[in-house]
This record gives C-alpha cells, sequence and structure tokens, in this order.
C-alpha cells in the first residue's frame, strides 16, 4: 500500500492531489458541536500543502437523499477547516459542476478547496458501479493523485471512497495508517487466555448504545478475543430481558432475544466473563428532566425505562477496567446528551482514563462523548474518528477502501 509519505517523496508541488476526508461532523444548526473530525484530517491536508500541493478535499456531511439540501451544506465546515488551517478555504457549491470546476481551476500551490457535500450527488452512494464510477470519473479529472484519508468511511463502498481510488494513483493519508495500526493491535489475538499472540491482556470490551442489532456482528468476533465484555447503554436491557428479567419501558429489541440468548450461551462456553448491569437508572419517561431512582436491574417497575447504568454497576464496570491491559469501548452507558444520565458514560470513560491500558475509544457517540464530558483526550490512547469503521474492522471485514488502496 502506497502513503501519503511516499506521495511526498514523489513530490507534489504544484500537483492537483484530491483528499477524501471524514469531515461528518455533528452540528446543532450551523454550529459545530464536536470538530474533533476535522481536526483529525488536518495533518494529512498540511502536510501536502507545506509541500505545494493544490488540495482538493471531498466529504460528506449526514445522509441527505442524493441531491443538495442546505441542511446537510459543508459551509460550517469549510469554515471551521479554514479557522484550524489559518488559511482560506474555498468551497465549491456543487460537487463536480460549473462552481466545482471553477474553484478547482483557481487555486494555487498551497490553496485547499472543499467540494459540497459529495452526498447531493446520488452517484456516490449508488449500488450500481456504472455510476458510482461516472461520478468517480468525475472527481478524478480535478487531480494527478488521490489521498484516502476519511478512516471513518472506508466501510463504504462509495464513489469518492472506493471507486476514485480505481481512476488515479492512491495513497493511504496518515489517519487512515494511524486508525488501521491502532486497530490491528486489538485484532492480533487469539481465544480467552490465549497468552500467545498479540493483543495484550487481560482484554476488555465495553459495548454500549442503543440497539443491539448494529453490534451483532463485532459482539460474535469479540467472543472469540475478549476476556471481558461489558455491556451497558440501551442494548443492555436486551440481554437483561434475555436472562428473563423484566425490563419495563426500557428500550428492547424483541426480535434479537435469541441471537441474544446465543451470545450469553457461548461467552459461558468460552469462558469470556460477560457482565451486564447491576442497577440502573429507572425513569418515568425519557426526557432531559425525568424524575427517576436508581433500582436493581433485575427489579426495573413496569412503568419505568431505563436511561443510565447505576452507581454500583459504575463501580463493577471501573473495576473489571482497572486491571486490563488493552480496552476498546464503544458506546455510551446512557442518555449522556442529558445531564442527569450522563453519569454512567462518565464513569466507564474516566475508569479509561485512570487505567494503565492500551486503550481504544471507537468514534461516534462514545468520541462525542468524551469531548462533551470534558475528559482529557490524552488519557485514552487513542480516540477513532471511525465509528461503523472501526466496529466493522473488529469484526473482521474486509473494509473496501482499505483493500482498494492495496491494489
Ligand atoms: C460516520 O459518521 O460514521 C461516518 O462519517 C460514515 O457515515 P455514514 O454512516 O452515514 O456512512
Amino acid at each position: 500500500m502506497k502513503t501519503l509519505a511516499d506521495l511526498l517523496a514523489e513530490g507534489v508541488s504544484g500537483r492537483r492531489v484530491l483528499v477524501r476526508a471524514d469531515l461528518n461532523v455533528p452540528l446543532d444548526g450551523e454550529t459545530i458541536t464536536d470538530d474533533g473530525r476535522v481536526r483529525a484530517s488536518l495533518p494529512t491536508i498540511q502536510q501536502l500543502t507545506g509541500a505545494g500541493a493544490r488540495v482538493v478535499v471531498t466529504a460528506h456531511l449526514g445522509r441527505p437523499k442524493g441531491e443538495p439540501d442546505p441542511k446537510f451544506s459543508l459551509k460550517p465546515v469549510a469554515k471551521r477547516l479554514g479557522e484550524l488551517l489559518g488559511k482560506d478555504v474555498k468551497l465549491a457549491a456543487d460537487v463536480t459542476g460549473e462552481s466545482a470546476k471553477a474553484t478547482v481551476g483557481s487555486l494555487a500551490d498551497g490553496d485547499v478547496a472543499l467540494l459540497e457535500n459529495i452526498r447531493f450527488d446520488a452517484r456516490e452512494t449508488s449500488k450500481d458501479e456504472a455510476e458510482r464510477g461516472a461520478l468517480a470519473d468525475e472527481l478524478a479529472q480535478f487531480a494527478d493523485a488521490f489521498v484516502s484519508d476519511g478512516f471513518g468511511v472506508v466501510h463504504r463502498k462509495q464513489a469518492s471512497v472506493f471507486d476514485v481510488a480505481k481512476r488515479l494513483p492512491h495513497y493511504a493519508g496518515g489517519l487512515v495508517l494511524a486508525e488501521v495500526e491502532v486497530l490491528h493491535k486489538l485484532t492480533a489475538s487469539g481465544g480467552a487466555g490465549n497468552q500467545a499472540t498479540g493483543t495484550e491482556r487481560p482484554y476488555v470490551v465495553v459495548l454500549g448504545g442503543a440497539k443491539v442489532s448494529d453490534k451483532l456482528g463485532v459482539i460474535a468476533n469479540l467472543l472469540t478475543k475478549v476476556d471481558r465484555l461489558l455491556i451497558g447503554g440501551g442494548m443492555a436491557y436486551t440481554f437483561l430481558k434475555a436472562q428473563g428479567h423484566e425490563v419495563g419501558q426500557s428500550l428492547l429489541q424483541e426480535d434479537q432475544l435469541d441471537q441474544v440468548r446465543g451470545f450469553l450461551e457461548d461467552a459461558e462456553k468460552r469462558g469470556v466473563e460477560l457482565l451486564l448491569p447491576v442497577d440502573v437508572l429507572a425513569a418515568t419517561e425519557f426526557g432531559p428532566d425525568a424524575p427517576h431512582e436508581v433500582v436493581a436491574a433485575t427489579e426495573i417497575p413496569a412503568d419505568r425505562q431505563g436511561l443510565d447504568i447505576g452507581p454500583k454497576t459504575r463501580e463493577l464496570f471501573a473495576s473489571k477496567l482497572a486491571d486490563a491491559a488493552t480496552v476498546f469501548w464503544n458506546g455510551p452507558m446512557g442518555v449522556f446528551e442529558f445531564e442527569a444520565f450522563a453519569g454512567g458514560t462518565r464513569a466507564v470513560a474516566q475508569a479509561l482514563v485512570d487505567s494503565k491500558a492500551f486503550s481504544v475509544v471507537g468514534g461516534g457517540d462514545s468520541a462525542a462523548a468524551v469531548r462533551q464530558l470534558g475528559l482529557p483526550e490524552d488519557g485514552f490512547s487513542h480516540i477513532s474518528t471511525g465509528g461503523g469503521a472501526s466496529l466493522e474492522f473488529l469484526e473482521g471485514k474486509q473494509l473496501p477502501g482499505v483493500q482498494v488502496l492495496e491494489d
């Protein structure tokens, strides 16, 4: 796989380089509430501009329906990117149309342009290879080389991630390389208790988030690798129900119960310690000020819903993280967006900060939670920019956007 370093060694001064970045940041109106992904994209762009390249960045924001939609414009992102780079970032008004052509054409050495949200063009996410290819052809005309640096999107077989790499000399950017290297450390292992290779033990994984159905593949695969699996967040209630407990009005995926029973059995067979909440904050409704009380996880009243793990669970999870050598954490323990239900997520994050383990936070909500809760980012070994991408990596799947760079 060729890398950014190879491209820089070839020389980029005066050359146009297309960079696929993941600038998919959370927005409140036009305000970016977490600019982590923009900041993570800076080093690759800066190395290129520093070497005199004319940089054309392409990225998506949210999931627009294949046509321009002002709600999903990259305008706030262009502004933030410009502030962080300390230079003006020209935003094209379209993806590959007249504005994009003119914007790219006007670049001087060391300049940066951002194309408008690539998902404003329906061909980006098309299942039809020829349609994606037509968009990739248009993108390829903007550059002499392609740098893939949007780690958060490498699990998507999309025109600006996959097809364009087949049309231009392609290189892995610094962020993609760093992420892949870290995640390799979490997958280089045999079954529980296997000291022979790779991942240092105890290897503990903490999973949360709303839906167990989003994590089936990764749980199945992790059960063959980890020593302990701690489960919190909305998905824990399907596990509790599978054990025969009532969960009241809590999130529940009835259709996943059999699957989850299978996980419980598999964990036992393999000697993996699978830990569920022992107490929860049970609220009368879903809301920031919902009245709530601590109840045993096995005694959630019929009219209540669990919105966070309780104090005993926080202690239990922290104790199971204290002696870990390797930790991967993905998904909040509760509704951390509401202060009243952020304590469980904060406690797990703090336990990681306090531990000496090699600790990786898997992107999306958990990375945002770390920053929103004001925890020190350097308290973790790595905060991934990829949510779905890091989970698919841990699932053992081939990521199309990485695979294509190997050809
Ligand atoms: C993410 O937010 O995980 C990435 O930007 C990918 O976005 P997507 O799930 O909409 O493809």
